[in-house]
């Protein structure tokens, strides 16, 4: 506990980019090797239903390419576990998705679905895949990850980052709760969603996290910095939270 912290770099929006022309610019493969390159752990990337931004041939080329480990984030559908079957990554973040909705909004309801994951959970863990759920920070879900036998769940930052104030101090309370009592459990919990430059040094600093996984705003300040200076500079802000 109170380790390295590991940052996952989500490059989903690389993706969303090149989508707008419908070419192969920019390429999230390469946005990957060089969040590599600038320091990032992992790669984290989001297999819609929709493929609105990363494709199936990212996938492949991201499992065949990549060096650091790589988390799918996918729905729990029979069509997302065949192919994370396929291509075996490092790890499967189980996330809710809805056709309509413009990013995840809100975590996974895993008290409410535990019979619907409960398959997908096993299956992907059979599969030798470290699989995690993206839940709220919440006892009655991290309850039912426990009883899912998931060894990683990951906390929706979201409504922390969009929080002000005393409340966002609650909920950033709810999330160190949150983390604790996962940790306690044997399940390493990480967290995501809405992190920047502003917001990610107290939650940075909850010492049983092991991971933040951070997208959009990394690849928007990219666009004024670059990836590598905006990556670095978040992993800085992430070292200097845990002292
Ligand atoms: N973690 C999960 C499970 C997500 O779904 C997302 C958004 O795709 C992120 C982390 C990253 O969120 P953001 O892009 O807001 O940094």
């Amino acid at each position: 506990m109170s380790g390295f912290l590991r940052l996952g770099v989500n490059i989903d929006h690389v993706a969303t980019i090149r989508n707008a022309r419908g070419g192969e610019h920019p390429d999230p493969v390469r946005a990957a090797f060089d969040a590599a390159a600038a320091g990032a752990d992992g790669i984290t990337a989001h297999l819609r239903e929709d493929r609105r931004h990363i494709t199936d041939d990212d996938i492949a080329r991201l499992k065949d390419q990549l060096a650091i480990p790589l988390n799918l984030e996918m729905a729990a559908t029979e069509e997302m576990l065949a192919i994370a079957i396929r291509h075996l990554p490092h790890a499967a973040c189980i996330v809710p998705e809805k056709r309509e909705e413009r990013t995840t909004e809100g975590g996974l309801d895993a008290a409410g679905q535990f019979d619907v994951l409960a398959p997908f959970v096993a299956r992907l863990t059979e599969a030798g895949i470290r699989v995690s759920l993206f839940i709220e920070p919440d006892a009655k879900q991290i309850d039912a990850a426990i009883r899912l036998k998931a060894p990683v769940v990951e906390f929706h930052t979201g409504r922390y980052a969009h929080l002000s104030g005393e409340s966002q101090a609650v909920e950033l309370r709810r999330l160190a709760d949150a983390a604790a009592l996962a940790w306690k459990n044997g399940i390493e919990p990480h967290a995501g969603h809405g992190l920047t430059y502003d917001n990610v040094v107290p939650v940075a600093a909850i010492p049983q996290l092991a991971e933040l996984n951070i997208g959009h705003f990394l690849i928007g300040e990219a666009i004024f910095t670059g990836l590598h200076s905006s990556i670095r500079q978040m992993r800085a802000l992430m070292d200097e939270a845990r002292g």
